[in-house]
């Protein structure tokens, strides 16, 4: 019987990965949006995942925040950085989040439990453009800039879009505009609807979606029957590259529909 339900599984990986037309998908047991349910198994997924995949030698690793990340960050060990050497960076620049979640954060506690380097990027979000500019030309901004852009691997969330909204304080208008347009998710900064068109963009720094097709390896960590429809409507976006890691919580909901 065990042999039979990891064939299941592996069928199952399959079907989802066919339908969102992406390389590979991961599914853990589990419902990680639903009240008892808990980010732990979508963690350790993601650890094996990056056992497994990561290049071995020097990586520069791009990461996203968000409790999803935060809860991968804490299930790393040292075991990772074994024949490799990591610096890990945040993929964006400030978003709003409380600290603990934010891409810095997280990027450090993913170097500090791997023995690995880190560099952060101090970047207020929404500065107008006569701002940034000066900051960027910065030495100690520019160089964390470089390494970010030439990140070859990056780990990222992927949010619902009016969860994430009000989680970033983003102005009730904006909130507004989102649901006119039927923004159903939300990554990188993009919120986008369930076909996968941009509704919304926030001129935050980093990684952009266009960039993640040029990278080695990119990952997705993200479940929950809550988040099915914003995970199906990223997919559209994400380069095919992509290795989703989910629960059948979001499987089931993207498989029936
Ligand atoms: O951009 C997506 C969000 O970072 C996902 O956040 O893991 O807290 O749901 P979460």
């Amino acid at each position: 019987p065990v042999m039979e339900e990891l064939l299941g599984r592996q069928q199952q990986e399959a079907a989802l990965a066919q339908k969102l037309g992406i390389a590979h998908c991961t599914i853990v047991a589990g419902d990680s949006t639903a009240p008892t349910g808990s980010l732990m198994g979508l963690a350790r997924a993601a650890r094996q995942v990056l056992a497994d995949q990561l290049p071995l030698g020097a990586s520069t690793v791009a990461v996203m925040g968000g409790h999803t990340l935060a809860t991968v960050a804490s299930v790393l060990t040292p075991s990772l950085a074994v024949n490799r050497h990591l610096l890990f960076v945040p993929a964006r620049g400030g978003v709003g989040e409380s600290p603990a979640i934010q891409a810095n954060a997280v990027s450090a506690q993913m170097a500090q439990r791997t023995n690995s380097d880190f560099r952060s990027l101090f970047i207020p979000e929404q500065l107008n453009t006569a701002t940034y500019k000066p900051l960027f030309a910065e030495p100690a901004i520019h160089e964390v800039l470089e390494l970010i852009a030439h990140s070859n691997v990056v780990i990222h969330g992927i949010g619902q879009a009016l969860v994430m909204a009000k989680r970033r304080n983003i102005a009730p208008h904006v909130i507004d505009d989102l649901t006119a347009a039927h923004a159903v998710g939300e990554a990188f900064g993009y919120f986008f609807d369930a076909e996968g068109h941009v509704v919304s963009k926030f001129p935050r720094i980093g990684v952009e979606i266009e960039d993640l097709a040029a990278k080695q390896l990119v990952i997705a960590v993200a479940g929950g029957a809550e988040k099915g429809a914003a995970i199906a409507a990223y997919m559209h976006l994400a380069p095919a590259s992509t290795w989703l890691i989910t629960d059948e919580g979001a499987a089931d909901f993207v498989l029936k529909k």
